[in-house]
C-alpha cells in the first residue's frame, strides 16, 4: 500500500505561533535543581546555571517557559524565591513531598529564560493564596520602579522589569490532588478576580484560565463552561493537559495518541466557542496547551523522606516515544488557529526532554529531536495536507490512517515542510507529495527519525543512540515528489 497527500497554499489553516514550542521547568525532582540549576557543577555559570543545558535548551528551540510549576505552584509563597539567598527559607513542598530549598526564585528563572532565548510564563498560586499574592508579583515583575514590589525586585538587582507577558491562573484546579482544590464555580469567580487586579497592575498581560487536567476528569468540558462563564471577559486563553503512555503493550493504539489530542482541542473549543455564543462575547478565547508529553505514570511517584532535589518522574524515552511526541507536534499545528501555545512537560530530567546527571553530562532524550526539528523548521503558515492511504485497526480508536501528516510553509514563501509519521511498525510507507499548487519547489530534503529497534533510548553511556538520520535528497519531477517513509518513523521533508 501507499499513500497520496497535496500540499497546496489554498488549504491554509493559520500562522504558526512560536510559543507553540514552549516547555516547562517546574520545582519538582530534579528539573531545577541538578537540571538547569547546580553550583559546582563543572559547566555552571556565576549565578550556577549549568551551561550544558542551557546550551542543550536553545538547541530545543524553547521560545516560552512556564514556571515554577505544576502542582507546586499551588503551595508556593513566591516571596519565600527573592532576596539574598542565605536568607531564603526552606520549606516543604507539599505537592511532591519534597524539600525546596528556594535558591532558585522569580529573578533567577527569568533571568535564565531570556539568556537561552526563551521568555517566562509565570503561573500564580490560587490554591493557598489568591488576588493579592498574585496581583504583589505582577507588580514585583513588571512594573517599572517607584513602589513597594518594584523596588524590592531592583533591589533584588533587576533594575529593569523582567516584562512577564503571559500568566497561568493556578494550575489544574480541578483535581483533587491539588493543594486548595475548587469547584469550577469557586475556580472561576476567583480567576476572574484575579485576573481584574494583576490587570489593574499591568493592563496589557495575557491571561490563561485552567481548563481540565485531563479529558478523562469527571467535570472534563462542564468545567471549562462553567469556568469561563465566570472569567471569559477577563482571560484570553484556557489550558489544556494531557500526558500519554502505552499501556498494555498496545503500541498500535499508542502511536495513534494524536487522535485523541485533536479530540480534546475541537472539544474545548467547541466549549470556548459555546460560552461566547451564549455570553454574546466577541472575543475568541484560544487555547494553551500547557502540559503536555509522555508520560509513564506507574503509581504516583512522590519523595516520601522530604528530600531536596530527589529523583521524581524520570522517564527514558524510546524511539517510539520520539514518533509519538512528534505526531503530537502535528496535531498541535494542525490546530494553529486556536491553539496559540503549549509547554512539552517538562524540560529537564522530570518527565524531560533532556536529561542530565549531577556533576555529570547532559544528553538529548530521543523526543527532543522531533521537537528541536519541529520548532526549528515548522515556523510560518500551516497547511492541512489532502491525504489518501492505508488504515489499520486499533483498540483504542478503531481504524487508523497509518500516515498523519501536515505542511508548513515558510515565512518567506520559499520552502514548504511536510512532517509526517508512519505509524506502521513492520513496512515502509511508500508516499507521493503532489505540489503542483508550488510549481517553484524542485529539491527536498528528508530527515527522520526511525530505527530498527523501537525501544531504542539515549543514555549517559549513548547519548546518540536515537538520532535523526537524512535520507538522499530528491527532485520534484512534474509537481510530485516520490519518498519513502521508513517503518514507525517521524519525517520531516524540506522541499524549497
Ligand atoms: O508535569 C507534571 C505534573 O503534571 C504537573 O505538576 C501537574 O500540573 C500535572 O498533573
Amino acid at each position: 500500500p501507499s499513500a497520496r497527500l497535496v500540499v497546496d497554499p489554498a488549504f491554509r489553516i493559520g500562522e504558526v505561533d512560536p510559543r507553540l514550542y514552549g516547555s516547562f521547568v517546574e520545582h519538582l525532582g530534579r528539573c531545577v535543581y541538578t537540571g538547569i540549576y547546580e553550583p559546582g557543577h563543572p559547566t555552571a555559570d556565576q549565578d550556577g546555571f549549568r551551561e550544558d543545558v542551557a546550551e542543550l535548551t536553545r538547541e530545543l528551540g524553547v521560545p516560552i517557559l512556564r514556571y515554577p510549576g505544576g502542582n507546586f505552584v499551588s503551595g508556593y509563597r513566591w516571596e519565600d524565591g527573592i532576596g539574598p539567598k542565605d536568607q531564603r527559607p526552606t520549606r516543604l513542598d507539599l505537592a511532591w513531598r519534597s524539600v525546596e530549598s528556594n535558591e532558585v526564585g522569580t529573578d533567577e528563572f527569568c533571568r535564565w529564560t531570556r539568556q537561552v532565548g526563551s521568555a517566562p510564563m509565570l503561573a500564580v498560586n490560587l490554591g493557598t493564596r489568591g488576588v493579592d499574592a498574585a496581583a504583589a508579583l505582577v507588580e514585583y515583575c513588571n512594573h517599572p520602579g517607584g513602589t513597594y514590589w518594584s523596588d524590592l525586585r531592583r533591589k533584588n538587582g533587576a533594575a529593569d522589569p523582567h516584562d512577564v507577558r503571559v500568566w497561568c491562573l493556578g494550575n489544574e484546579m480541578d483535581g483533587d490532588w491539588q493543594i486548595g482544590h475548587k469547584t469550577a464555580d469557586e475556580y472561576g469567580r476567583l480567576a476572574a478576580e484575579t485576573a481584574k487586579a494583576m490587570r489593574l497592575v499591568d493592563p496589557t498581560l495575557e491571561l490563561v484560565a485552567c481548563g481540565s487536567s485531563n479529558s478523562r476528569m469527571p467535570t472534563f468540558g462542564s468545567w471549562e463552561a462553567t469556568i469561563l462563564e465566570h472569567c471569559y471577559e477577563y482571560v484570553d486563553y484556557v489550558s489544556l493537559h494531557s500526558y500519554y503512555q502505552e499501556r498494555d503493550g498496545d503500541k498500535a493504539s499508542f502511536l495513534a495518541s494524536a487522535l485523541d489530542m485533536d479530540t480534546f482541542i475541537d472539544a474545548i473549543v467547541a466549549t470556548a466557542d459555546h460560552v461566547r455564543a451564549k455570553g454574546r462575547h466577541k472575543k475568541r478565547i484560544n487555547l494553551s496547551f500547557d502540559e503536555w508529553n509522555i508520560w509513564y505514570q506507574v503509581g504516583t511517584e512522590m519523595s516520601h523522606d522530604w528530600a531536596h532535589a530527589p529523583r521524581l518522574v524520570e522517564d527514558e524515552y524510546t524511539l517510539t516515544d520520539a514518533v509519538v511526541v512528534g505526531n503530537l507536534l502535528i496535531s498541535l499545528l494542525r490546530h494553529a488557529d486556536r491553539v496559540s501555545m503549549a509547554c512539552l512537560a517538562q524540560l529537564v530530567n522530570a518527565i524531560g526532554a533532556i536529561r542530565s546527571e549531577p556533576n555529570g553530562a547532559a544528553w538529548r532524550q530521543s523526543i527532543f529531536h522531533p521537537f528541536a526539528l519541529t520548532s526549528r523548521y515548522g515556523r510560518g503558515t500551516v497547511l492541512r495536507t489532502a491525504a489518501t492511504g492505508p488504515s489499520y485497526e486499533t483498540a483504542w480508536f478503531g481504524e487508523v490512517p497509518v500516515l498523519d501528516s501536515v505542511a508548513v510553509e515558510s515565512p518567506d514563501g520559499t520552502a514548504v515542510t511536510v512532517f509526517a509519521v508512519n505509524r506502521d511498525q513492520r513496512e515502509s510507507l511508500p508516499l507521493t507529495v503532489d505540489l503542483r499548487g508550488y510549481p517553484g519547489l524542485a529539491v527536498a530534503h528528508h530527515t527522520y527519525v526511525g530505527d530498527g529497534d523501537p525501544q531504542a533510548t539515549n543514555t549517559a553511556a549513548h547519548p546518540n543512540r536515537v538520532a535523526p538520520r537524512t535520507a538522499a535528497p530528491s527532485t520534484v519531477e512534474g509537481g510530485k515528489l516520490e519518498i519513502s517513509l521508513p517503518p514507525l518513523s517521524w519525517n520531516m521533508i524540506r522541499v524549497s
